[in-house]
């Protein structure tokens, strides 16, 4: 398995640049792929176009509730595990997976426990796992494991919004928050406007851009889904161009990777 997070701050196209890889792996069939929402506030499932299934929030919750009215021979692990299968939306090539608000990392009580212990375990079932964010990395301290193969880091042309970018850098750079990102990239988002050839050169990453498109602008509008966008649409191409031979080499560095 390979993991692939986007982050960045709001508004920046995270969701739209996630969606995107998604499409692009799907159709190179880089499959079977797992998509996770684990923004708050998410809507990754209506920009992909698909059903939103139930966060592993509610999952959690319903679990702890029904802990003492397990029927006797269902063991707590088999039940989790059924649960956890319910609030996964599956789709040809793809299957879904909505976080919710989770607890802070402090939290190790018993289901959110076995909820890691299940994610890992579930995980290693796909070749890629996509992971739409929220601004931050708050998110990567509470997941099963901090490891991210690939991050993408989400900017438009403004000071602002590179600030952000450089915040979430400081994050992956903080021993104490423990995190193990392998590969780091700029995704220099042109929607709204192309800014200066040396914009984000200052952070010192490898970038690339993702031009202005007029048809996810026209999606997001009328509120169509991303699942079926022409292979000509130029963010798609982008994405395709400058992502798949980076997974290609990835995959070839990693054969079997399996965490
Ligand atoms: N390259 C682009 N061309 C045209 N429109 C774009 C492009 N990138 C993003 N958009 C549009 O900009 C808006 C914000 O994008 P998106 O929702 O992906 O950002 P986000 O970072 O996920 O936002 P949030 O922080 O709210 O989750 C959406 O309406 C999306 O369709
Ligand atoms: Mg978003």
């Amino acid at each position: 398995m390979i993991s692939i997070g986007i982050a960045g701050k709001g508004g920046t196209g995270k969701t739209t640049v996630s969606a995107l890889v998604l499409l692009t792996l799907k159709r190179a069939g880089k499959v079977p792929l797992l998509a996770v929402d684990a923004d708050p506030s998410s809507n990754f499932c209506e920009v992909i176009g698909v059903k939103t299934p139930p966060s592993l929030v509610s999952v959690v919750d319903d679990f702890k509730r029904s802990l003492d009215k397990l029927p006797a021979g269902i063991e707590k692990n088999q039940f989790l595990e059924y649960q956890i299968r319910q609030a996964i939306s599956e789709n040809p090539d793809f299957d879904v997976l909505l976080m919710g608000r989770t607890e802070g990392p402090g939290c190790y009580c018993y289901a959110n426990h076995l909820l890691r212990e299940h994610l890992q375990r579930l995980e290693k079932n796909y070749r890629f796992v996509v992971i739409d964010n929220e601004a931050g990395l708050e998110h990567l301290s509470r997941r099963t494991t901090r490891c991210l193969d690939f991050l993408l880091v989400t900017t438009i042309t403004t000071r602002a919004s590179l600030s952000s970018a450089e915040k979430v850098l400081s994050m992956v750079e903080d021993k104490n928050l423990d995190l193990k990102i392998g590969q780091t990239y700029l995704v220099i988002n042109e929607m709204a406007g192309k800014g200066q050839d040396s914009f984000g050169e200052s952070l010192g990453l490898p970038c690339f851009r993702l031009p202005f498109d007029t048809e996810i602008l026209r999606r997001s509008e009328l509120g169509i889904g991303l699942l079926d966008l022409p292979d000509t649409s130029v963010s798609l191409q982008s994405i395709q161009a400058n992502l798949l031979p980076l997974l290609d080499s990835l995959e070839r560095a990693n054969p079997g990777k399996k965490d």
